[in-house]
């Protein structure tokens, strides 16, 4: 059936696994049968897999269901998301009055489901639908009448099928609410409900603040949300007097397509396009300006592309003229002239615009636009009517109840209609249809939200191509603080704002990844040169000063296995690094990826090999700096268009000082899988703790296996044991991925295992220089015998009990 294994405590156990007796795949839990950790069960079509897992750096374990066939998991569903267990001792059992109930292992409730029936039913199951719904039925499951169903019970993800929304009946409310974090599936700052005050909108908040409002449904998508035609997926809204909900299902059951709420609040749709790419955002929203509720106050309208961002709507003045000249817009706008209730007020009409928040609204879907003019003439509280729907010319009548707020410039095509003085009606009446125009216009520029599809970032057609060569020799610029620094840096320097326009804001559509010092976001410079920019993170206490000697000291770093240093930023507490930017990504996408790791055969994986030997030897020794590079895994390096590596993030590693004693130690620094065990234990860090890295990687190239994730059926080793084990019994050729089988020379790969296995040597004084491991790789002389590595447990075998701190004589950490 199913095994997994994961990685809990570094240094006492190395890795911890569970095994599952049974080798046919189920989709059921019977009454009786208990699902424990190192048990899944897998729904009929093998979407989708249930059973415990660890999520990010964490060592807690959760019951959750996950996308069988894609790989990183990625988690959809949470049972016991605020009570981890902290141990492999769960067990998920069905009970006779079809509870689901997920026990500790002395018997403590950790979570259960609730059940609406109190009869025993000893046929009761849970079934792990093909949907990702985790149903509990009995056993013929063939009606939809779920006892109960996860889908019910959203976390931060919404499957095809799922309901989000509210049952008006039983109070049944489906929310999105954010992980706390990648380690944390415990609610987080954001949640995105249903709003049913009114006519309905969806809204998100962080914490207490309102945050972004989708706006009210118009028939084909919510007010301010981007919709597309796409083959992918349709959805809908569903409201009557039982449940207001929306809902989307796949068009092609074969492609998989999830709306996500991230722990950082961005709500986003990923579709999983091939399985060489991972999830593509298709739709994320991004929180601008505009997206703060209530910028522009009562009667304002946010337009992110000007400046100031809001204005009033025509026929209002802002209300207090001093604050809203100064950028305090929040006071909002009130009307030039007042309105006298009743048949003397007009309206006017107004479009391209986002509508305005609904939560003091009312509706009828029988009225028509006239009858709804009617309604609004006859209540003085009406300040705008509109149609609810606009399909088929419209029709509904939607009342505005209250002040308008929150609207934004908008490519929307529904109409509103503003109760305005008459007389102020007819004085505005031929300017009125020049400004519509202007709205539309702007607003298709301004799209907030952006579609994002195939790799194609939209925003890279708006810049505009300017006369720009030569930026990279171009040192100076007006907002540069540095001062007297600017003469003697021959590194081109760029403003943050600068940044922030290559980046589209930093948008998450640019990300490409996060490592260990920080973001990196893609970049395209107005000559269409691609770009990567590092932020770095705010761990750092180095000052300006300091940041700039680091900044020359890597820029002075160059050699082919190196990632080339473009430029910097060093301004408003931002320290950046840009670097040219690498087509074809990191080592470890091709590395661990079924599909693409066919492209790497074993020329390649030598040669990769090969480079990242002399790229560290250089870092090492040659570049007369000694810099340790102490993050070096398959993400840190980088392939060139012909596959060379590039070794990125060297040299920043200084920076980060201190590092272990802070809550964010495994962000900043270190990967577990990759640390040598004086660091796991001690802290203390050295060229040899590179080395050990190196080991990793190398045994990892040759494997195509993470050291972290790897398992086996056979015995509790990480890779390294596992390696071990082969070496020892003389079939290290049984390492090699399948994929690499009909490529490799074996010698080479012979002579590659062996040297990993010296490399990840529980002592560091055992483990070679990176001299001597570019001279062993190079030539084919004898080698030393390695001894078992790091964090091999076997008891049977003569090692040290304690990972011995001697002869590490340099040190990064002052400890
Ligand atoms: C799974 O774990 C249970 C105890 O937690 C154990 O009895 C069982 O043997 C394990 N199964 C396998 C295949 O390791
Ligand atoms: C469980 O369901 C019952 C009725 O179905 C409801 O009254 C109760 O509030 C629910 N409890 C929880 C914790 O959801
Ligand atoms: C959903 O979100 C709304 C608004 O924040 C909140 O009032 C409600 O309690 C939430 N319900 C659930 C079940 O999370
Ligand atoms: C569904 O998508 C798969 C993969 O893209 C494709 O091979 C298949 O033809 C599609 N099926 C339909 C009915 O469009
Ligand atoms: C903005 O103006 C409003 C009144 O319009 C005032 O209450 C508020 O304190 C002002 N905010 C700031 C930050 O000045
Ligand atoms: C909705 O409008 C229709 C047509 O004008 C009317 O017959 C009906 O009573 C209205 N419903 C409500 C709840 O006002
Ligand atoms: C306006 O209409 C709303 C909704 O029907 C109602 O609650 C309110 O009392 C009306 N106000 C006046 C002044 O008629
Ligand atoms: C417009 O406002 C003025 C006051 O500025 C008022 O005297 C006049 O009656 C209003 N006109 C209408 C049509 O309500």
């Amino acid at each position: 059936m199913s095994m997994r294994a994961f990685s809990q405590n570094l240094f006492l156990s190395s890795v911890l696994f569970s095994l599952l007796s049974n080798s046919v795949a189920v989709d059921t839990i019977a009454i009786g049968q208990a699902l424990r950790d190192n048990d899944t069960i897998v729904s009929a079509g093998e979407t989708y897999e249930l059973g415990f897992f660890t999520p990010g750096n964490s060592k807690n374990r959760y019951l959750g269901i996950w996308f069988k066939k894609i790989y990183p998991q990625t988690v959809v569903w949470v049972a016991n998301r605020e009570i981890p267990i902290t141990n492999t001792a769960g067990v998920l059992r069905v009970n006779s009055i079809g509870k689901l109930l997920l026990l500790s292992g002395d018997n403590t409730m950790i979570w259960s489901s609730n059940s609406s029936v109190f009869v025993r039913n000893d046929n009761f199951v849970a079934k792990l639908l093909d949907s990702g719904n985790l149903v509990v039925c009995d056993n013929s499951c063939t009606d939809q009448d779920f006892l109960w169903q996860s889908f019910d019970y959203p976390t931060d993800t919404l499957l095809a099928g799922m309901k989000f929304g509210k049952d008006l009946v039983t109070g049944l409310v489906r929310n999105l609410t954010s992980w706390k974090s990648m380690d944390d599936p415990s609610p987080g700052l954001y949640v995105s409900w249903m709003d049913t005050n009114g006519y309905p909108q969806a809204f998100q908040k962080r914490g207490s603040v309102l945050q972004l409002r989708f706006g009210p449904w118009t028939g084909v998508r919510f007010s301010g949300f981007p919709s597309k035609p796409n083959p992918i997926y349709t959805y809908d809204f569903i409201y009557n007097e039982k449940e207001v909900y929306c809902i989307f299902n796949l068009i092609n059951n074969s492609i998989m397509s999830r709306v996500y709420l991230s722990p950082e609040g961005n709500e986003m749709r990923l579709n999983w396009v091939d399985p060489t790419q991972g999830w593509m955002p298709y739709l994320v929203t991004t929180v601008d300006m505009c997206s703060n509720y209530g910028l522009c106050g009562a009667y304002g309208i946010c337009n992110i592309n000007s400046s100031p961002a809001c204005i009033c709507m025509e026929g209002f003045e802002p209300r207090y003229p001093v604050q809203w000249n100064a950028g305090n817009w929040t006071g909002g706008c009130k009307r030039e002239k007042p309105l006298k209730c009743g048949n003397e007020d007009g309206f006017r009409k107004l479009s391209g615009v986002k509508l305005p928040d609904t939560r003091n609204s009312w509706y009828n879907l029988s009225m028509n636009l006239r009858e709804c003019e009617q309604a609004c003439k006859r209540n003085c509280s009406c300040t705008a009517f509109g149609n609810m729907d606009i399909r088929e010319g419209g029709r509904g009548c939607l009342l505005w109840l209250d002040d308008l707020m929150d609207v934004r410039e908008y490519n929307e095509n529904q109409e509103l209609y503003i109760r305005i003085n008459a007389s102020k009606l007819s004085v505005m009446k031929s300017r009125f249809n020049r400004k519509v125009i202007e709205v539309v216009v702007a607003s298709m520029v301004g799209l907030v939200l952006v579609g994002l599809a195939m790799g194609v970032y939209a925003w890279k057609k708006k810049l505009s191509p300017t006369q720009r060569e030569g930026n990279l020799v171009k040192v100076l610029s007006e907002d540069y603080t540095g001062g007297g620094q600017k003469k003697d840096l021959d590194l081109p320097f760029f403003s943050f704002s600068e940044l922030s326009k290559l980046t589209d804001n930093f948008s998450v559509n640019n990300k490409l990844g996060e490592g260990g010092f920080g973001t990196v976001y893609k970049g395209v410079m107005e000559d269409g040169r691609e770009i990567a920019v590092k932020r770095l993170s705010e761990t750092s206490t180095q000052g300006h000063d300091e940041f700039m000697n680091e900044v020359r000291c890597i820029h002075r770093l160059q050699h082919r296995n190196l990632v080339k240093l473009l430029g910097f930023c060093a301004q408003k507490s931002e320290n950046m690094v840009i670097y040219e930017y690498l087509p074809n990504r990191s080592l470890d996408t091709f590395l661990f990826d079924e599909t693409k790791s066919s492209m790497l055969d074993w020329i390649k994986r030598f040669h990769i090999i090969n480079g990242i030997a002399r790229g560290l030897l250089y870092l090492h020794q040659d570049s007369r700096l000694r810099i340790i590079h102490r993050d070096l895994k398959a993400a840190n390096i980088l392939l060139d268009s012909d596959m060379n590596p590039k070794i990125s993030d060297f040299g920043l590693a200084r920076r980060f000082k201190g590092y272990e004693t802070r809550a964010k130690t495994k962000n900043v620094v270190g990967t577990y899988g990759y640390i040598p065990p004086e660091y796991a234990v001690h802290g203390v860090f050295s060229v040899k703790s590179d080395v050990f890295s190196f080991g990793v990687l190398v045994l990892e190239i040759i494997s195509g296996m993470k050291n972290r994730e790897f398992s086996s059926q056979e015995h509790r080793d990480n890779l390294l044991g596992h390696a071990w084990r082969l070496y020892k019994d003389g079939k290290s050729l049984d390492l090699v991925g399948a994929s690499l089988v009909s490529s490799c020379v074996i010698s080479e790969v012979l002579r590659s295992v062996h040297i990993g296995l010296l490399c990840v040597q529980n002592l560091a004084e055992d483990r070679p220089t990176m001299s001597s491991v570019v001279l062993m790789l190079g030539n084919d002389g004898i080698l030393p015998q390695p001894k078992p590595p790091a964090f091999f447990t076997e008891p049977e075998l003569d090692r040290p009990a304690q990972p011995s701190v001697n002869n590490v004589t340099i040190s990064l950490t002052g400890r």
